[in-house]
């Protein structure tokens, strides 16, 4: 299946379905005619695996109690073992609603009030949430940022744990909206650290799938194989990568017995809800049957980064990073817009809704993060509005 073919098959116009990237606009951005480039979400259905899925589901029509079958653990363990050569096993794994809700759970389970927590910015903003709101010490330790290249600064890394007395990490691999793929080295050089001042790490591996090229994505806790398994907790999900956000079933793993005891003990107290069987269904389906389906959409982002790539080579100072993985885009306005006015230049003149770079950490404010998953004539007239709109200026 080309782009063409996948566009034309599965792109859908979500206006009107009380849809947080469209609908949502006028209340999150004062302005509903924007075109949408926020949020981590697409406007592609997902393959027909799911929806036959729930189609049979639902026409059998009983929604009672149910329970993870062995078929959902099967296929979330062969998915991992076949994509990126991560053994897990069943009694690893545990689900939670969402990553952002395993998050917040693991904050609380495994710090306390007033312990500190780091994490590498810019990054997602719940990492920022989840420790800010559960009244912990929130530790930002900023990315070396080389005219689009990200690369860490573990001496500050570490220089910031032993300040703080870091309990706890929170990694982001790949990285949003870097769009980093850790290498190994990298991943060994964090854990190494980590290790050594006894700082628990949460591995958020919702983008494991997208990532591009030679990139490959190496899951946290098997670097070194499996040196620092024990000190990793995993959480991923089909989520980004298929676009069920809302099914609402995410996967935590965790190799070492008494973190998962922790988890199951608070989990116990603060979880007590049955399991979706929609999001079960799906999921399991969609690990089982969306391989052409998701080799198709990787190739859609590849050919919409294309795109932006190509576009803005009269602006080069934008700083476009190389694809490594994820379909967010982090674009540097620095150079061409003053600082006071990024907002009236990407919602006034250009018509868009993005992410901006203050939201991900303070220093990154004059980025906007742009969202590549989505239809190719979309992605195309965001960049012409942004090129037209960095003309103007120029030529004023
Ligand atoms: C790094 C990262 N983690 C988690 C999420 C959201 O996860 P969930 O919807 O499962 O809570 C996102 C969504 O964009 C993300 O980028």
């Amino acid at each position: 299946m080309n782009v063409k073919e996948f566009c034309e098959k599965y792109y859908v116009e979500r206006n009107g379905t009380n849809c947080l990237k469209w609908d949502a606009l006028d209340t999150r951005f004062g302005d509903p005619e924007l075109i949408s480039m926020w949020v981590a979400d697409m406007e592609f259905k997902t393959p027909e695996c799911v929806t036959d899925a729930l189609k049979e589901r639902i026409d059998h029509g009983i929604f009672g109690y149910s329970y993870v079958p062995d078929t959902y653990y099967q296929a979330v363990i062969d998915w991992e073992y076949n994509h990126h050569g991560y053994k897990i096993e069943k009694d690893w794994i545990r689900t939670s609603p969402g990553v952002v809700s395993a998050l917040y759970w693991a904050v609380n389970m495994f710090t306390k009030e007033n312990d500190s927590v780091i994490i590498l910015t810019p990054v997602y903003y719940p990492f920022h949430n989840c420790v800010k709101d559960s009244n912990r010490n929130l530790i930002t330790c900023d990315l070396n940022y080389d005219n689009g290249i990200y690369t860490i600064n573990y001496d500050k890394f570490e220089e910031n744990i032993i300040e703080n007395n870091v309990k706890l990490f929170i990694l982001c691999s790949p990285h949003n909206p870097a769009g980093r793929v850790w290498k190994e080295e990298e991943l060994e050089r964090l854990l190494e650290i980590c290790e050594h001042h006894n700082v628990l790490v949460i591995s958020d591996e919702i983008h494991q799938d997208l990532v591009f090229g030679e990139h490959k994505h190496i899951p946290t806790a098997s670097i070194a194989n499996g040196k620092y398994e024990d000190m990793v907790i995993t959480a991923f999900a089909s989520s980004k990568t298929f676009n069920l956000a809302t099914c609402l079933t995410s996967t935590i793993v965790i190799k070492n017995e008494k973190l998962r005891n922790t988890w199951d003990e608070f989990t116990k107290i603060y979880n007590q809800v049955e399991v979706n069987i929609f999001g079960l269904t799906a999921v399991e389906a969609v690990l089982k049957g969306g391989e052409e389906w998701y080799q198709a959409l990787k190739e859609v982002i590849l050919h919409n980064y294309n795109t932006v790539v190509d576009e803005m080579k009269e602006f080069p100072d934008t700083y476009i990073a190389p694809l490594e993985g994820t379909y967010l885009l982090f674009m540097d306005l620095r150079k061409y817009i003053p600082l006071n006015q990024i907002k009236e230049f990407t919602q006034d003149k250009c018509r868009l809704a993005v992410d901006y770079g203050e939201w991900f950490g303070e220093n990154w404010k004059g980025f906007i993060r742009l969202n590549l998953g989505t239809h190719p004539d979309i992605v195309l007239k965001a960049i012409t509005n942004i090129k037209d709109n960095l003309r103007n200026i120029k030529n004023k």
